[in-house]
């Protein structure tokens, strides 16, 4: 029996930071021996920002090499980048015609977003929830994991399935679902930690990047916002003091009551540096491999070649059974 489905993919805007692997590649890899797997480097997504050419594709070989290195099996896992299969653009025309501006408009962001953008925001921009349906209907599939900042654009995806196949027939696209779980959903900035750990956050020092040292790491562990009490709690009004526990907790597995009774008696500088500690211990290992990659670009380019194949494959079927359903003459 052929195994439910699942995509989901990143974009190389930049080097991967711990939100990323938190949110979505630690699930991709738990994930993957139940599901046939579709993880992809979203170098198309990336162009609706401005991009240096060199960095990008640096970038994407350095998105690959992580998935690789986090534990992502290419023998079973089909692992490419987004412009080696036409597919995801030829569907996203095809959506750019039946979505709509007033859900676009809603999408909270393409509002943040465009607000950085100064004057000339790029309609790619506009229209990137489209592509973005465009690579998950493709693969007709089941499960999405991604972290809760991308549970809008896989709800419009939803909404997107539900009308072709209402227009079309129910054979005409699948109906995917979100997997958004656990403390590693939202890791938040260590500097402003009531805004998401980003890859282009203004000020570095508060984004953990998987490329940064131990050293790096530490320092920037150190200088995280808390707040000014010292009792280490899990409350809302405590999201400094949450966000590191929520950090722990999702590498860990332990709860964040557990750890919270870890530290009684203890300061915020404990939590700090033990967190800064679990981190690098896990990071550690995927740096050395994504390293260790990223020297053999003939054995990367080998699995990209592989995985575009397969995923060729299957975005070519559902491509003509979409031509066929609009109307196209094929
Ligand atoms: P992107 O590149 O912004 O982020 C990649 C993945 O990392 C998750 N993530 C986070 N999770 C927890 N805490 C954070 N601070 C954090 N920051 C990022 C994101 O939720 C995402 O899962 N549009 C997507 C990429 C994409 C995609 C797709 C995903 C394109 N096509 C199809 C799934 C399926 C994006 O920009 O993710």
């Amino acid at each position: 029996m052929q195994k439910p489905i699942i995509l989901s993919g990143i974009q190389p805007t930049a080097k991967l930071t711990l939100g990323n692997y938190l949110g979505a590649v630690k699930n991709w890899v738990k994930l993957q021996n139940e599901y046939l797997c579709y993880y992809m480097a979203v170098d198309q997504h990336a162009i609706t920002v401005k991009q240096d050419p060199v960095q990008l594709r640096q970038n994407t070989l350095f998105a690959v090499a992580t998935y690789l290195a986090s534990g992502v099996d290419p023998k079973t896992s089909h692992i490419f980048v987004q412009s080696h299969v036409p597919q995801h653009t030829q569907l996203a025309w095809i959506l750019n015609c039946f979505g709509y501006m007033g859900e676009l408009n809603r999408m909270t962001q393409f509002k943040d977003k465009s607000q950085s953008s100064g004057k000339n925001i790029r309609v790619g921009l506009f229209t990137y929830p489209l592509l973005m349906a465009a690579d998950i209907l493709l693969y007709d599939t089941d499960l999405v994991p991604v972290g809760d900042d991308q549970k809008q654009h896989v709800e419009l995806t939803r909404d997107i399935a539900q009308r072709l196949c209402g227009l079309f027939g129910d054979d005409t696209v699948k109906e995917p679902k979100p997997y958004i779980t656990g403390p590693g959903a939202r890791v938040m900035d260590l500097l402003s930690p009531d805004r998401k750990m980003s890859k282009s956050a203004e000020n570095e020092k508060g984004t953990i990047f998987l490329a940064d040292t131990s050293k790096q790491v530490e320092k920037k562990f150190k200088q995280a916002v808390t707040d000014s009490g010292t009792e280490v709690s899990y409350s809302e009004d405590k999201l400094g003091v949450r966000n590191l526990i929520d950090i722990q907790s999702a590498i860990t597995g332990r709860s964040p009551d557990e750890i919270v009774s870890s530290y009684e008696g203890k300061m915020y500088g404990h939590l700090k540096v033990e967190t800064a500690a679990i981190v690098n211990e896990e990071l550690a290992p995927i740096r050395a491999e994504t390293e260790r990659y990223l020297n053999d670009p003939g054995e990367l380019e080998n699995i990209l070649k592989q995985g575009a194949e397969k995923a060729r494959e299957h975005a070519s079927k559902t491509i003509e059974r979409i031509y066929r359903k609009v109307g196209f003459h094929i």
